[in-house]
């Protein structure tokens, strides 16, 4: 099924809602099978949320999620996220056909400070050198460019299947403040 965004996606934007992912939504999260091969790793994710060493943040129109962006709190890796001090975002994402309307900057504006309250005083993400839409938009939002990632991970996909990535990425970090 092709997601449809309804005829009037500016006026739909009044009715979004940004909470975190419900355990029932995750299959949403795979919006029209455009992520299934996360299948996987979207549930590892959850489990994270459980043990409260991460949080998911989703946009909901209705019954459907159009944005989502998972934050990592703890991990075996400090220089991305140490569980006070620094976390680590990755895969935001918004709907093709809701972008460029600022849902991407609500998510964000969202997550950071529900860090800040959390007392984090950093964020940090990596972007794929090739993603030049990605790298603006985290500069528009104060990123700054703090190193070079090789980019190279792995997962399993639905099929039980394991894939090899290779995404030379640029490290970025925000410092966190009240009111940006
Ligand atoms: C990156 C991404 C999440 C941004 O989401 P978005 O909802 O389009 O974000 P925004 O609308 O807040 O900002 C996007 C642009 O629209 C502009 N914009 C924001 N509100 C606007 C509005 N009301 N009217 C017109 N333009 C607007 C912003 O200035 C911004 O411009 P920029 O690209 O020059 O920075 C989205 O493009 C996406 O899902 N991309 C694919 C996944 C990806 O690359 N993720 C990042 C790396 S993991």
């Amino acid at each position: 099924m092709l997601f449809s965004p309804g005829l009037n996606t500016q006026k739909n934007l009044s009715k979004i809602e940004i909470r975190h992912l419900r355990e029932k939504e995750l299959p949403a999260l795979e919006w029209e099978g455009e992520y299934i091969h996360f299948r996987p790793m979207f549930e590892r994710a959850y489990r994270r949320v459980e043990t409260h060493e991460a949080v998911i943040w989703v946009a909901a129109l209705q019954d459907t999620l159009i944005g989502q962006v998972f934050v990592q709190l703890r991990s075996g890796r400090n220089e991305l996220v140490d569980g006070h001090t620094r976390a680590y975002l990755y895969a935001i994402r918004v709907r093709e056909a809701y972008r460029n309307f600022g849902l991407g900057s609500r998510l964000m504006y969202v997550t950071e400070n529900d860090l800040i309250w959390r007392g984090y005083r950093y964020s940090t993400l990596n972007v794929a050198r090739d993603n030049l839409s990605g790298l603006r938009f985290y500069e528009r939002h104060g990123y700054k460019i703090v190193g070079q990632d090789d980019g190279r991970w792995s997962y399993t996909d639905h099929l039980g299947q394991t894939h090899l990535v290779h995404e030379p990425a640029y490290r970025m970090e925000k410092e966190l403040k009240l009111g940006r």
